[in-house]
C-alpha cells in the first residue's frame, strides 16, 4: 500500500476545517500546521498534537511534508502556492484560487513547470445532487442549455470585516472584492461547472450595508460559450439571509435548487425525476455558511484530499483542476472589471 501522505496546513482559520477533514481522509494525514498568529498556532498544535510552524518557509523545508494546504488570505494563495511547488510539494488551494488573473497564471505556470499537483477547493461541485445533475446535463438530458440563473442572498455582520482576521475581508487588495469574490464565488463556480465556460459578462456592484472597501452586493448578466444566457447576484447584506438558488433550463427541461434541496427536477425519464426528488427534495433549505462562515462542512475538503492522493499516484488531474477553478475566478474578475468600466467584458480578453 502507498505511504500515507503528510499534509502541512497554513492559515488556521478555515485551515482548521482542513485539519478536521484530514482526521477522516484516507491516504492523507495532518503532519504540521503553520500560522503567524501564535494563539491560533498553539490552539491547533494542542488540538491535533502535530508539529507547529510560525514560519511558512520553515514548514516548506520539512521533508516529512508532501502536500501543503493553503488557507491564508485569498490574495496570498498564488504566491504561497508557487513557493510550495518550487519547494517540491503538491498543493491544495482554498477558494478562490487567487484574486487576479495575473497571479493565477503565475501559479499555473509554476505548477506546470514543477510537475506538482494542484487541487482546488470548490467543494459545492462534489455534493451528490450536483454530481448527478452535472452527469445528466453532460449526457444531453437538458438538451441545448438556454438559461443559467443563480443568486446568493447571504448576510455578514459588520464584525466579520473587523478584528485581526477580518480587516482583509471586503478589500480589493486581499479579498479581490467582497460578496462576489469571497462568498458568491462558489455560486459562480457552480454555474460554470454545470453550464460550461462563460464568454462575456456585464456587471454592477455597490456597497449597501457595510463599512467596507469593495462591495456587498453585485449583479451580473452572463453569456456562456454554448450560447446560454445567465443572471447572477451575490450579497452579504440580506436580512434575514437565505439559501443559494440555482435555476437552469434548456430545450428538454429544467431544474431548480434552493440551498442543498432540489426544488424541481424536470429532466430525464419520469422514474429518474421521481428518484432525484426522493433523494434530494427534502434537504434543509438553509445554506451552510449563509450567516456563519465557519458553519461549512469539512466533508468536501476530505474528498478533495483523498482525490489528490490518488491523482498523485495515478499522475492525473485532481477532481477540481486548476484551469477550471481559474476560469470561475476569472469570471468574477471580469464582472468587477465590467462594473468599473461600465462595459461588457469578454473573458477571452482577460489576459494578465
Ligand atoms: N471553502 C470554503 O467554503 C471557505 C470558507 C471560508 C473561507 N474560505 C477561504 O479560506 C481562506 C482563509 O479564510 P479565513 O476566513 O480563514 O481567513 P483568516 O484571516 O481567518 O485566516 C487566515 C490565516 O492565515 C494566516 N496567515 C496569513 N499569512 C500567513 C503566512 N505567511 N504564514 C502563516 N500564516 C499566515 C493568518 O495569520 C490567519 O490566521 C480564504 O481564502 C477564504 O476565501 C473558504
Amino acid at each position: 500500500m502507498a505511504k500515507e501522505m503528510r499534509v502541512g496546513v497554513v492559515g488556521l482559520g478555515m485551515g482548521m476545517h482542513h485539519c478536521k477533514a484530514l482526521e477522516q481522509a484516507k491516504g492523507a494525514a495532518l503532519g504540521a500546521v503553520c500560522d503567524t498568529d501564535p494563539e491560533r498556532l498553539e490552539n491547533a498544535v494542542n488540538q491535533y498534537g502535530c508539529k507547529g510552524y510560525k514560519s511558512y518557509a520553515a514548514m516548506l523545508k520539512d521533508a516529512d511534508i508532501d502536500i501543503i494546504s493553503i488557507a491564508t488570505e485569498s490574495g496570498k494563495h498564488a504566491k504561497m502556492g508557487v513557493q510550495a511547488v518550487e519547494a517540491g510539494k503538491h498543493i491544495v488551494v482554498e477558494k478562490p484560487l487567487d484574486i487576479t488573473v495575473e497571479n493565477m497564471t503565475m501559479l499555473a505556470k509554476a505548477v506546470r513547470k514543477t510537475g506538482k499537483k494542484c487541487a482546488c477547493i470548490f467543494q459545492s461541485r462534489l455534493e451528490n445532487s450536483v454530481r448527478m445533475i452535472k452527469e445528466a446535463i453532460d449526457k444531453g438530458k437538458m438538451g441545448r442549455v438556454f438559461g443559467v440563473h443563480a443568486g446568493l442572498p447571504w448576510f455578514r455582520a459588520q464584525s466579520y470585516y473587523e478584528g485581526p482576521h477580518g480587516k482583509w475581508k471586503g478589500t480589493w487588495r486581499m479579498d479581490g472584492g467582497g460578496s462576489l469574490m469571497n462568498q458568491g464565488i462558489h455560486t459562480v463556480d457552480m454555474m460554470c461547472h454545470l453550464a460550461g465556460p462563460v464568454r462575456s459578462v456585464f456587471g454592477y456592484y455597490g456597497i449597501f450595508d457595510h463599512d467596507i472597501q469593495a462591495e456587498d452586493h453585485t449583479v451580473a448578466v452572463l453569456r456562456f460559450e454554448n450560447g446560454a444566457l445567465g443572471t447572477l447576484y451575490s450579497t452579504t447584506a440580506c436580512t434575514p439571509e437565505g439559501a443559494q438558488r440555482v435555476f437552469m433550463f434548456g430545450e428538454k427541461g429544467s431544474f431548480s435548487r434552493h440551498g442543498g434541496r432540489l426544488e424541481s427536477y424536470d429532466l430525464d425519464t419520469p422514474a429518474k425525476r421521481k428518484r432525484m426528488l426522493e433523494l434530494f427534495g427534502s434537504d434543509a433549505t438553509t445554506d451552510e455558511g449563509s450567516r456563519d462562515p465557519m458553519a461549512v462542512s469539512a466533508d468536501g475538503h476530505m474528498v478533495i484530499f483523498e482525490d489528490l492522493v490518488k491523482a498523485i499516484a495515478d499522475d492525473r488531474e485532481p477532481v477540481i483542476p486548476l484551469e477550471s477553478a481559474m476560469h470561475s475566478v476569472s469570471v468574477a474578475c471580469a464582472i468587477y472589471r465590467s462594473g468599473k468600466t461600465r462595459k461588457e467584458v469578454d473573458l477571452r480578453k482577460m489576459k494578465p
